[in-house]
């Protein structure tokens, strides 16, 4: 795993089944079926390594040869937040892990000259402070989008939140660390720059068309 300019909470996770499924997605000749499958597979890649903190207790089993106590998930108090559109590609991936846990949503979209996100929609799963809190995201570009989806929360009494994106732009992690400090970001490949519209470079393109066959 690789730092972010010594930021502890910025993970940039550098396992070469990520490498290999970013690139596919890179690839401008990848289809749409593809494309979504690739994008829930980093996903659960992802989720793997971003949710090696939860907690665990330990129950009592009995085996085929003998008892004893083995750990479980501690709680059941996950919730999945995916910013709209492209975040909910993400989604299913982490409930392969996470079977149980509640999706919560954001509206987001930015705006075509100002780059700034709006909102149009925020539900949350209650109690929404005691959950262990994963935002998806696939692209993180300006970072205006994530700072303003983890302020929403933050709003509504959110606590432990992570941050979840496959490719990211050095502007938007430096942008998102200085907004949310507290929060844990992992990122599937750190790209060179921004373009003057705002887009990653070399990037993947839109996400949300590519996820969805817009455009
Ligand atoms: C994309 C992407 C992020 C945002 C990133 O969404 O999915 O939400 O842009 O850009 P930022 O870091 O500069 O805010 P978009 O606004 O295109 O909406 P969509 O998912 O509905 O297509
Ligand atoms: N949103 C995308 O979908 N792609 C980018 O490169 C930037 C923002």
């Amino acid at each position: 795993m690789q730092e972010f300019e010594g930021h502890e909470n910025v993970i940039i996770l550098d396992h070469p089944l990520i490498q290999h499924k970013i690139t596919r997605l890179r690839d401008k000749t990848t289809g749409t079926a593809e494309f979504r499958q690739l994008v829930n597979e980093i996903a659960m890649l992802m989720g793997y390594e971003a949710l090696r903190d939860l907690e665990l207790r330990d129950i009592d089993v009995e085996t085929p040869i003998e008892k004893t106590v083995s750990p479980v998930l501690a709680g059941r108090k996950q919730a999945i937040v995916p910013i709209l559109r492209a975040g909910l590609g993400m989604t299913d991936g982490i409930l392969n892990l996470l079977p149980a846990a509640k999706v919560g949503h954001i509206g987001l979209y930015r705006d075509e000259e100002t780059h700034k996100p709006h909102s149009y929609y925020c539900k949350l799963p209650a109690p929404i402070n005691e959950r262990t809190i994963i935002v998806t995201d696939p692209m993180l570009a300006t970072g205006g989008s994530a700072i303003d989806a983890i302020r929403f929360i933050k709003e509504r009494g959110g606590v432990k939140i992570k941050f979840m994106c496959i490719i990211a732009a050095p502007e938007g992690v430096k942008a998102l660390t200085e907004a949310h400090p507290d929060v844990q970001i992992y990122i599937g490949h750190l790209d060179r720059q921004l373009n003057k519209d705002a887009y990653i470079c070399p990037g993947l393109g839109d996400a949300g068309d590519r996820i969805f066959g817009t455009k």
